[in-house]
Order: C-alpha cells, then sequence, then structure tokens
C-alpha cells in the first residue's frame, strides 16, 4: 500500500517548455514513457490535445498509437493527455485515452493567454467536456493553476476551494492545484487546505503540482503532506514548466520527491532511482540538453 501516489507529468508539463521537444519524436517519447512506466510510474501524461501551434506536443496522437503495446506490458499504469475543449475530447477518444485532464486557471491574464477565455467562460465551457468524457468511460483529472496568485490576481484561498469543489461536482475525480510559477511557500499551503475543508473538499480528491522555480517545492511538499494531501506531481529530471507563465522554470524533479519520501521512510512504488535517472539522461541527451 502506497503512502503517497505520484503523477509524472514531464513527457507534458516537462516537454512542451523545452525548447527543443518539437524535434523529438513520437517514437522517441514513447521510448521515454515506458522508462518512466518500468521505473515504477503509474500515472504518467504522455501528451495534449490542445491546438497544434503547442509544436511540442503536436505528435501526442501518434505518441497514444504507440503506447498501445506499453500499456499491455504496464497493465497498471495509466497514461493521461491534457484536452482543453471537446475537439480535444474527440482526439482523446480517438487515441483510446482512460483519463484526460483538463485545465483552468484563476488569473484573467493567465487564463486568456492559455486559452483564449475569460476565467468565468472557461469553467462554464468546460462543463459538457468533463460530462461527455465521464459518459464515455474517461476519467477526468482537472487541473487549476494560479494556486498563490499571479501578476493580475492576489492569493485567494477561497477562490481556490470555491473552483476545486466546482470542478469536482461537475465530475473531476481530482483537482490538480498547480502552483504555475512556483512562487508558492510552506506557509501558503495551510490557508488553502483549511479554505478546502470549510468548502467541504475532501483532500483525497486533492493533489499538488508545484513548479521549482525558487527552490520551495520540497518545502512545499513536505508541508502538504504534513496537512492531509497525498498526491504530487513531479516531473522526471524537472523537465519544462508553462511556456504560458512568466517564470517558465521546471516542475518539481521526480529524483527529489523521491528523495523527500524516501527520507521520511513514506512507501511507494515508485522508488527505482536508477531507472528515473536513465529515463532522465535518455530524454536529456535526445533534447540535447546537458545539465538535470
Ligand atoms: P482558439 O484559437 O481560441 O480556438 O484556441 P478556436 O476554438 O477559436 O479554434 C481555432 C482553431 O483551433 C480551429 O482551427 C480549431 O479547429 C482549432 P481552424 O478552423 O482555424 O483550422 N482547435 C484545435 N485543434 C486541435 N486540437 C484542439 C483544438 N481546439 C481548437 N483541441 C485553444 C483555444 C484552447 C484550443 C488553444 O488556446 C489551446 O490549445 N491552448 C492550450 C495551450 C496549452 O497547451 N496550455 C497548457 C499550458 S500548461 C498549464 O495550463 C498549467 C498546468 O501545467 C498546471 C500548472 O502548472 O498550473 C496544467
Ligand atoms: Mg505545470
Amino acid at each position: 500500500m502506497n503512502d503517497i501516489q505520484i503523477v509524472d507529468v514531464s513527457a507534458r508539463d516537462g516537454l512542451q517548455n523545452e525548447k527543443n521537444a518539437a524535434v523529438l519524436s513520437a517514437a522517441d517519447k514513447a521510448a521515454f514513457i515506458r522508462m518512466l512506466a518500468k521505473a515504477g510510474l503509474k500515472r504518467i501524461e504522455a501528451g495534449s490535445f490542445v491546438h497544434p501551434k503547442v509544436t511540442a506536443m503536436a505528435n501526442s496522437g501518434e505518441v497514444a498509437e504507440l503506447l498501445t503495446p506499453v500499456e499491455k506490458a504496464f497493465p497498471q499504469a495509466i497514461f493521461s493527455y491534457l484536452v482543453p475543449n471537446l475537439k480535444g475530447l474527440e482526439r482523446a477518444k480517438a487515441a483510446r485515452a482512460k483519463e484526460i485532464a483538463i485545465f483552468l486557471a484563476l488569473s484573467e491574464k493567465f487564463s486568456k493567454a492559455n486559452i483564449n477565455q475569460s476565467v468565468d467562460e472557461s469553467f462554464v465551457a468546460i462543463a459538457p467536456v468533463i460530462k461527455e468524457a465521464n459518459a464515455a468511460g474517461i476519467r477526468v483529472r482537472g487541473y487549476i493553476s494560479n494556486l498563490f496568485g499571479y501578476d493580475d490576481l492576489p492569493f485567494s484561498p477561497a477562490a481556490v476551494a470555491k473552483r476545486s469543489k466546482q470542478l469536482i461536482d461537475a465530475g473531476c475525480f481530482e483537482i490538480s492545484l498547480g502552483d504555475t510559477t512556483g512562487i508558492g511557500k510552506p506557509e501558503m499551503v495551510e490557508p488553502i487546505i483549511v479554505a478546502l475543508k470549510a468548502e467541504g473538499v475532501s483532500l483525497s480528491k486533492i493533489a499538488m503540482h508545484f513548479h521549482d522555480t525558487f527552490g520551495s517545492a520540497i518545502a512545499n511538499v513536505d508541508r502538504s503532506y504534513a496537512l492531509g494531501i497525498r498526491t504530487f506531481d513531479a516531473a522526471t529530471g524537472g523537465l519544462g514548466g508553462c511556456p504560458y507563465a512568466n517564470s517558465p522554470k521546471g516542475n518539481l524533479a521526480m529524483e527529489d520527491l523521491v528523495a523527500w519520501y524516501q527520507k521520511k521512510k513514506l512507501h511507494c512504488d515508485v522508488s527505482d532511482i536508477a531507472a528515473l535517472q536513465r529515463a532522465a539522461a535518455f530524454i536529456y541527451k535526445k533534447l540535447g540538453k546537458t545539465a538535470a
């Protein structure tokens, strides 16, 4: 029995912000994802069915196709795909996705730049996507970005909690709260937890998605765990970030997350650090990246 769940976002959130990622073939990506599954990861974001202007993700359909034998070899692994709208859902269905992730934000500025919608518009427009996905047997994760605020958005735990409840009520099985720019500090986690509880949101449905821009991701994980959060997103090799945010630095590195839980003597089956390092080395080489 695992004490924590880990979601690997390196092949999506990681690669979408790597400047050379568009050169990666679908076969390279599928080989990388296979290595992640071999390292013990059970939840892996494999791509995005967004506008093809996000060139790093444009071959996600082909990646999904190539993952069919990987799904057979690692039947406990679930591959997830980012979906912004009904068109994306159609592509996810065609790829026989079992899980999608919808992604909304709290900042008007970020939302407009990211998905060309206001915050209110986006929460209305996504409801039929969630409903149709669930009806097709595809489970839906919901991302909420700007957890700790943004240029135009003050820190607002109540808004985070209200929007989380809204997405759970709409049919998301889990909400991943994104510190998109990595500005969070451990002391900012508790007000979020208090607000979620006040809104009646079970912490078992919440994941934390930290970026490591200012080096506080592990401290934020540690505080979140102490307060009852059990699911964390991380990117193998600390790849990526978000091209639509101000500070597109890397995600929390998987290797740091594994070292953290091992130090705390927690159990999780993502324990093969050497296998994770091999996966990171493989993709770094393909990207022409030198240092982790
Ligand atoms: P838009 O231009 O407003 O869309 O983009 P539209 O509905 O007006 O359509 C324009 C064209 O796009 C049409 O084609 C559509 O068919 C096409 P045309 O008729 O001109 O030939 N189109 C699509 N094509 C393929 N797949 C689709 C799709 N939808 C429309 N799904 C849209 C709106 C949302 C599509 C676009 O802005 C978009 O794709 N944005 C996503 C960008 C992205 O990948 N962002 C992820 C950033 S990471 C993040 O959000 C944070 C996170 O990591 C957590 C955290 O750290 O906080 C999740
Ligand atoms: Mg992110």
